[in-house]
This record gives C-alpha cells, sequence and structure tokens, in this order.
C-alpha cells in the first residue's frame, strides 16, 4: 500500500466517514444501510477517530476555517448562533448520559460497543458546540453561565420533559430496546433535519459552524442508520413486540406535540432572518434547497422546510425498521 497514514483521502476511510465525500446528512440517513456488527469498536477507531476527525479543530472544524468577524458582533445573526449552539451543547450532553443505559443494557458485545462510540460521539458533540461559542467571543470564565443565560429556558421547556420521558426506560425498566427507539426515533430521526437545515444557513456566513454541523452529521448518518438496524433486527426476532414499541413511539410524539418546540425555532429563525438582511450580498445567489435563494426566504418557510425534511426522514426510517 502506498496511501500514508496523513493523507485524509488514504483510500482507508470509508466513503460514509470522509468529511470530503460523505453523502449529506438527509440523503445519508435515508439510503445508507449500517449495522452495530460493522459499526464496532475497531471500525469507530479506524474510521471516525482516525478518519473523520482527522486534523479538525476540537473535533469540530479544519484549523483554517474561519469564523468571521462580524460572527463576534452582538447582535441578532450571533444571538441566534449562540442560542443555537448552546441549546444544542445542553442537548449532546443529555444525549450522552442517556447512553450509558443502552450501552449498560446492550445485548451483546458489537452493539455494546457502538453504543460505547456513539456516547463518545455525544460528548465530543457537545464540547464541539461549546467550543464554538469561544470562537464567537464568549470567554472561557462565563461559557456554562452563558449558556445557561441564552438557552436555559430551552432546555427546562425541551429537554427537560424529553429526559424525563426517555430516562426512565434505560434506568428504571432496563428496557434496552425501547431506549434504541426513542433515541432513534423520536429524539435524533426528528432533530437531524434541523442540523442539515443549519448546516445549509451559517455555509457563508460562519463557515466554521456549517464545518462543525457537516462533521456532527457525518457522525448522526452512523447513529441514525445503526440505531435503526438494531430496532429492525430486533423486531424480526420478536414479532411480538411490535404493538408495544408502536405504542412508545405515539406516545412519544403526543409528547413531542407538547412541547413549545416550533416555537423555539421560530424565535431563532426570527432572529437569523434579522441578521443576514446586513449580508445580502455575501448570499446573493446563494441557494439553501434547488432553485430557492437564501435570502429570498421566510422565517415561516424555514420552519417548515425543517418540519417537511423531519416527516420525510422519520417515515423512511419506520418503513425500513417495519413500523410503517
Ligand atoms: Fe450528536
Ligand atoms: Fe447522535
Amino acid at each position: 500500500m502506498t496511501a500514508t497514514t496523513t493523507d485524509r483521502n488514504s483510500g482507508d476511510i470509508p466513503v460514509e466517514a470522509d468529511l470530503g465525500r460523505a453523502p449529506g446528512l438527509l440523503d445519508g440517513a435515508m439510503s445508507l444501510e449500517l449495522t452495530p456488527q460493522q459499526c464496532n469498536l475497531e471500525y469507530w477507531l479506524g474510521a471516525v477517530a482516525q478518519g473523520t476527525l482527522r486534523g479538525l479543530v476540537r473535533g469540530g472544524h479544519r484549523a483554517e476555517t474561519p469564523t468571521p468577524a462580524w460572527m463576534r458582533e452582538p447582535g441578532p445573526l450571533r444571538q441566534a448562533l449562540l442560542e443555537e449552539f448552546a441549546f444544542r451543547s445542553i442537548a449532546e450532553e443529555k444525549a450522552t448520559r442517556a447512553l450509558s443505559y443502552l450501552v449498560l443494557n446492550a445485548p451483546d458485545v458489537d452493539t455494546m460497543e457502538f453504543f460505547a462510540t456513539q456516547l463518545v460521539d455525544e460528548a465530543r458533540h457537545s464540547a464541539v458546540f461549546r467550543g464554538h461559542l469561544l470562537d464567537l467571543g464568549v470567554s472561557r470564565d462565563e461559557l456554562f453561565s452563558t449558556i445557561d443565560g441564552v438557552a436555559g429556558a430551552d432546555r427546562d421547556g425541551v429537554l427537560v420533559p424529553l429526559e424525563d420521558f426517555a430516562l426512565p426506560l434505560g434506568r428504571d425498566d432496563a428496557d434496552f430496546i425501547g431506549g434504541v427507539v426513542v433515541l432513534t426515533v423520536l429524539v435524533e430521526g426528528v432533530l437531524a433535519p434541523a442540523a442539515e437545515l443549519s448546516e445549509r444557513k451559517w455555509r457563508l456566513l460562519d463557515p466554521a459552524a456549517a464545518e462543525i454541523e457537516r462533521a456532527a452529521g457525518i457522525d448522526e448518518i452512523r447513529h441514525l442508520t445503526v440505531g435503526s438496524s438494531v430496532v429492525k433486527q430486533y423486531l424480526e426476532s420478536r414479532p411480538d413486540e411490535l404493538l408495544r414499541v408502536k405504542e412508545l413511539i405515539d406516545r412519544g410524539r403526543e409528547m413531542w406535540g407538547a412541547l413549545p418546540v416550533l416555537e423555539m425555532i421560530l424565535r431563532r429563525e426570527q432572529l437569523f432572518q434579522e441578521g443576514m438582511q446586513a449580508h445580502a450580498e455575501l448570499l446573493a445567489d446563494y441557494e439553501i434547497a434547488p432553485g430557492r435563494r437564501l435570502i429570498d426566504t421566510t422565517p415561516d418557510e424555514r420552519l417548515t422546510l425543517g418540519v417537511t425534511w423531519s416527516l420525510e426522514m422519520q417515515e423512511s426510517r419506520l418503513d425500513y425498521m417495519g413500523l410503517a
């Protein structure tokens, strides 16, 4: 073999984990099939630790990818990203802690190893989103108080009820598959499209933020596809569990419906709307979706776009799992 270990495209990195070649989050999560048997610890060490993450600052973005000076100036654009990434850093932290129960209750070694790697991925995402707040000019001393200030209300309104729904499954009931369903279908399946939308929104306004989303999105493809295949394999071997799992999804969706998620997203989109107007020249012909210029979109339109993607993704995943 002639490839060197420092060459990012050495051919040793599978396509789905390669920052330059992997599909987008939505495409990848709907078209790829990965299993815990493939994505065990050995896979992660090669494909992710020495692949996706090679050369990324704090595991987030390449050193040469800038955070423009305007992102450090107080105003609606900076505030929109502060609120978004502070919230994400809390969500990823909560996901990390919840994953410890999937590691504990996993039925075999490959599955345990996969969820151990996902646990590390989520802890890293939390750190990366927090780290970008420093790029936005938040001081290290004020990092956690800033996160609390800009995202504390959303944490209490959205993430705490979600956690109250999810944690008892693993912690009190040792319900492994229930925990996987909640994480894959109700948490990552619902939120992943928002990450894709975020990457597209920030690509020119804050290239480092977009690259952070891109790298985290590559991990999400793996989490969604492997989580789905765990559920699929389980239901094939335990068809008697189908009804219980469907009821759990119904209860989860009801819970989501009662949370103020759309209000939260709309508030951030309104800040973004106000902030992007000052950069109309930079955004010029940049399209958020084929044929649609970002600068022409409205907060409601972007909210609807995210919700539509989310429904499409959930439908395709549920179909794959035999839960349609
Ligand atoms: Fe994550
Ligand atoms: Fe994830």
